[in-house]
């Protein structure tokens, strides 16, 4: 049997990280494109990097880089491609509106093109995202059909890598898939996103720091799912025999609120809401200790308020469903959380 030769970007990511240990777990040949750093950025993947039994293979690159993505190609002769590699924060992407549309709109066309150049038969999946949808409450459930409408310059650049990735596929016959994935967490989120900053704050309070969590947007819904389950949907999506395009979501909507109170009543503290909009603050029923307050500068100018996925589709041709739900995503992050800081 052919050996099953995967070349990723973004491995150093959350996704990135667990998809290397499912390819690894698969038994592929694991090829990943690093961007060069002046820290190490490998931290999530450092136990197989360190360890010789793993087929496992580094490389330096840059989605900006077509000459080192052209080469990597050519040189591995990979069977699947994951472009996961993205400046992956709505909130950032306002503040580095061009540099986001470099990596995760023409980073993806620089892939697709380097297999035309190259003429590699290989099989390519885009990290496509639920913030291509507007986020209105009418549009509740998002689903393949939902009509497409970007809120953020983040949104807007993964627009752009959508549809080079369906054209792609139309022109020139390539087995090019999206998949439309809804947030998906895990102790391996990064820091700035909102469920890691509460999880990291709440464990920093159970262990007596003196803090204050400070968010934006509490009305937020958000359908979070758990990145470890996630991967295996992406997988799965360039087994098919068809490329296609997947939602991949729980199906469940949770407010940025309601996540809060969960995370607090992991350590035992039940929060009391007072007052309304930029006013409003979270106190320990109990004591009357304030805990949350929101602050304006994590507020965006644009907000996608309402996402919430229907997976029936990835469902019905793959058989993939989430097992983990929020309150289970939440203890999973909170117990990691609440050891780290004991360890510090
Ligand atoms: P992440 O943790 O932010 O990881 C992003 C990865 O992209 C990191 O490995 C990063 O490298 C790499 N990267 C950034 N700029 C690059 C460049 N110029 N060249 C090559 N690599 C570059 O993101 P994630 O949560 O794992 O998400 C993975 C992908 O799925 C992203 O494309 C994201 O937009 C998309 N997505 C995520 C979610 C979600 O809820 N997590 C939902 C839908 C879609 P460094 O380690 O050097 O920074
Ligand atoms: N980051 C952050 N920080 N978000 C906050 C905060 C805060 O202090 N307070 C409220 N929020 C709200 C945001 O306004 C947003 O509505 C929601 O919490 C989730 O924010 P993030 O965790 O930053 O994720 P995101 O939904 O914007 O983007 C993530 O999911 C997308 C899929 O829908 C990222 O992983 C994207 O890469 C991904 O495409």
């Amino acid at each position: 049997m052919k050996k099953k030769i995967a070349l990723l970007t973004g491995g150093t990511g959350q996704d990135g990280s667990y998809l290397i240990e499912f390819l690894l777990s698969k038994k592929y040949e694991v090829h990943n494109i690093v961007r060069r750093s002046s820290v190490f950025t490998t931290s999530r993947i450092d136990k197989i990097i360190n360890n010789k039994k793993y087929d496992y293979y580094g490389h330096y690159g840059d989605l900006f880089d077509s000459s080192s993505l052209n080469r990597l190609i050519r040189t591995i002769k990979p069977t699947e491609i994951y472009n996961l590699g993205a400046q992956s924060h709505v909130a950032v992407s306002f503040k580095i509106p061009e540099y986001t549309s470099e990596v995760n709109a023409i980073g993806t066309l620089r892939i697709l093109d380097a297999l035309i150049e190259t003429n590699t038969n290989c099989k390519f999946y885009q990290a496509s995202t639920s913030e291509l949808f507007s986020g209105f409450k009418s549009t509740v459930p998002q689903n393949e059909k939902t009509p497409m409408e970007p809120r953020s310059p983040y949104s807007i650049s993964k627009l752009y890598a959508y549809w080079i990735t369906k054209n792609y596929r139309e022109a020139y016959g390539l087995f090019a898939s999206n998949g439309i994935l809804f947030n998906h967490e895990s102790p391996r989120r990064g820091g700035t996103f909102v469920t890691k900053k509460i999880v990291r704050e709440v464990a920093n309070i159970y262990h007596g720091q003196n803090k204050i969590l400070k968010l934006g947007n509490l009305n937020s819904v958000r359908d979070w799912g758990y990145a470890k389950e996630y991967v295996e949907a992406m997988w799965l999506i360039l087994q098919q025999k068809k490329p296609d395009d997947f939602v991949v979501a729980t199906g469940k909507g949770t407010t940025v609120r309601e996540f809060v109170e969960l995370a607090f009543n992991y350590i035992g503290i039940e929060i009391k809401w007072s007052g309304k909009g930029i006013n409003e603050k979270g106190y320990d029923k109990k004591s009357n200790k304030l805990l949350v307050q929101v602050d304006k500068k994590y507020f965006r100018p644009t907000e996608v308020e309402f996402l919430i996925g229907d997976y029936k589709k990835i469902n019905k041709k793959t058989g993939w469903k989430p097992k983990t739900n929020i309150k289970k995503l939440v203890k999973i992050m909170m117990d990691y959380e609440v050891k780290q800081i004991v360890k510090i």
